[in-house]
């Protein structure tokens, strides 16, 4: 695929506060959007939902551009995230695998040999034509709201595939790694390959953003992310830079990896709520002297949504406090929201940080 011809495609949206954020320019306001804004908090999610299953409706147009811009209406957030998934590219390639309510991805067949790397399938673009479909419909929808694509991470997507689903522990994915690390390179690289079409496409319809899911990356030690998994996140990152859109790497648990997730090539770095963002946003120059000041996204936890107002405004105010000294920030939460979350409390919290922000 070319980088090239659609990129007039894109709508310009330079004052837009995500993306003023992001290039770490001074925004009107500090942006606000929350992962998995879209989802089963909202009554109005549940409803369209129902009875159609997950890779199914990720894959229907008129229901991912309905799904994408219901937050963005509710809460007047500042970024709409595409709704899809970061398994889909896997199931839409033609791997057996399911998204099981209340659990998460499950794959029939474990990939867990060289010979099962091998038979892997690689992603072609028009597999994924109807997500670029619906990013079509969504720009239509928008106006003038930034749209984020986005991606899973080869490390996380590898997690699923060698585990065969959620893990605690990713203990054969580590052992993988270890003792087989030519297969380990092989299946990231492969994995990376589907990434980046995944990407590509979504770019070549104009969203405006991406993000790049390494959800499960805090599990490594810093010396196993750089040597296993970090040239593969940075080889996409490096594939990427013709599309001048701002990018954003995310992980859990991630403090001790934050220098090696912006080194991969990243403008923005989400950061879990486990440490401040003033202290992650100084370990990101530590690691990195010679570049721009960084811009931090998060990190309200998501669980602190539950405890009251009084409680979610102290912590609002803090992260803002926090994000203030860290240089630029997105404000965002440090995971997804939890889905029984109210979605009252994220629209208070909407409202809250566009008028301590408004400049
Ligand atoms: O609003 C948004 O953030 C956009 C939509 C989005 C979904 N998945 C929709 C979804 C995004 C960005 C993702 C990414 C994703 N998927 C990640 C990375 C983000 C993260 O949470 O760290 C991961 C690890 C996955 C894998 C996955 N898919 C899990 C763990 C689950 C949850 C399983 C469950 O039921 O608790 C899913 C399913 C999923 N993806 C749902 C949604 C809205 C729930 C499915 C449903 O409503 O039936």
């Amino acid at each position: 695929m070319t980088n090239s011809a659609p990129v007039s495609a894109r709508r310009d949206l330079a004052d837009a506060p995500l993306l003023a954020a992001a290039r770490g320019e001074t925004p009107r306001h500090t942006p606000v959007w929350f992962m998995r804004q879209a989802g089963r908090s909202l009554p109005e999610y549940r409803k369209v939902r129902e009875g159609v299953p997950m890779l199914q409706s990720c894959l229907t147009p008129d229901l991912v551009c309905e799904i994408t811009a219901q937050p963005v209406r509710r809460h007047g957030v500042d970024a709409a995230i595409l709704f899809s998934d970061i398994v889909l590219p896997l199931h839409a390639a033609g791997i057996g695998l399911d998204i099981v309510a209340g659990t998460g991805p499950v794959v029939a067949e474990p990939v867990r040999t060289a010979a099962d790397v091998a038979a892997l399938p690689q992603l072609a673009p028009e597999q994924v034509g109807a997500v670029g479909d619906a990013i079509g419909l969504l720009l239509a929808e928008l106006g003038r709201t930034p749209l984020i694509g986005f991606a899973g991470a080869p490390f996380t997507l590898a997690s699923y595939l060698v585990e065969g689903g959620p893990s605690r522990n990713h203990e054969r994915t580590k052992a993988l790694m270890h003792s087989e690390p030519r297969t380990w390179h092989a299946l990231l690289e492969k994995l990376a390959d589907t990434t980046l079409t995944f990407l590509q496409v979504q770019l070549a319809a104009g969203v405006d953003a991406l993000q790049l899911f390494d959800s499960w990356a805090g599990a490594l030690s810093l010396r196993d992310y750089r040597e296993f998994v970090l040239p593969h996140s940075r080889r996409i990152f490096e594939s990427l830079t013709e599309w001048d859109v701002p990018k954003i790497h995310f992980g859990v648990g991630t403090g001790e990896l934050l220098g090696a997730m912006r080194s991969a090539g990243a403008d923005v770095v989400g950061v879990d709520w486990r440490i401040p963002l003033d202290t992650a946003a100084q370990r990101l120059r530590d690691a990195e002297p010679g570049r721009d000041a960084p811009v931090v996204q998060g990190n309200l936890d998501p669980a602190v949504l539950f405890a009251g107002w009084d409680a979610v405004e102290r912590e609002v105010r803090r992260i803002l406090a926090e994000g203030e000294a860290a240089g630029g920030h997105i404000f965002n939460l440090g995971h997804g929201v939890l889905p029984s979350t109210d979605p009252t409390v994220l629209t208070r919290v909407v409202e809250l940080v566009h008028s301590i922000t408004r400049r």
